[in-house]
């Protein structure tokens, strides 16, 4: 099966948690990748699917070892293990992050569909993600919504700030990627 044939095999098998209409473009997959620091070492993806930001984030250099997945769909677990064998694949939801991963990482790259969790899944992810981010740590997400992905009072109670970049038309739909990362005057 093709990686798109999958894709759409899971999403009718379940709508709610895959959440979108196709694999993520080239285009955005390099956007989002992209916004990782230079500097950074370990990454944590959320929802990664079938791997296709996964493939541009070890095309930046960073180590199989150094990259944690986590995904939900069993699926998509046995296809990324295939394919990388030497990346860590959880096969968790990603608030498991503050539990079961590494103690820290310089980012968490995040396909996951924020906009349909509730406030609470909200707060456990973001929440489990700069539990394991350091003070420079970003958390970068997509969406294909007109505003941010993150409810107001999330971002607050964990003292975010954003930025977003245009929006990607070469994406079905065109998507908009927000980088939240820690307001340098939080005292937590
Ligand atoms: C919109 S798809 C994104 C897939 C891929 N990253 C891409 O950009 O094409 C959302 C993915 O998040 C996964 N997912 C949904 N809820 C999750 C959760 N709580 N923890 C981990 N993965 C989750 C789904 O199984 C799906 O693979």
């Amino acid at each position: 099966m093709t990686e798109f044939n999958t894709f759409a095999a899971q999403l009718l098998r379940k709508p709610r948690e895959v959440s979108a209409l196709a694999p993520s473009s080239p285009s955005l997959c390099q956007l989002m990748a992209g916004q990782i620091p230079h500097s950074a070492r370990r990454v944590a993806e959320f929802g990664p699917g079938t791997g296709n930001i996964t493939r541009e984030i070890l095309k930046l250099g960073i180590a199989p070892a150094d990259l944690f997945l986590y995904e939900v769909n069993p699926v998509f677990c046995r296809m990324l293990r295939e394919r990388h064998p030497d990346v860590s694949v959880f096969d968790e939801p990603a608030e498991k992050l503050a539990s079961s991963g590494p103690a820290h990482v310089d980012a968490v790259v995040s396909g996951l569909p924020l906009l349909s969790m509730s406030a609470s899944q909200q707060q456990a992810i973001l929440s489990a993600a700069f539990s394991r981010l350091g003070p420079d740590g970003v958390y970068i997400q997509f969406t294909y919504g007109l505003f941010s992905p993150l409810r107001k009072s999330i971002a607050e109670s964990l003292g975010l700030e954003f930025t977003r970049s245009p929006r990607v038309c070469r994406n079905l739909p065109p998507a908009v990627v927000y980088v939240f990362r820690r307001k340098r005057n939080w005292a937590g």
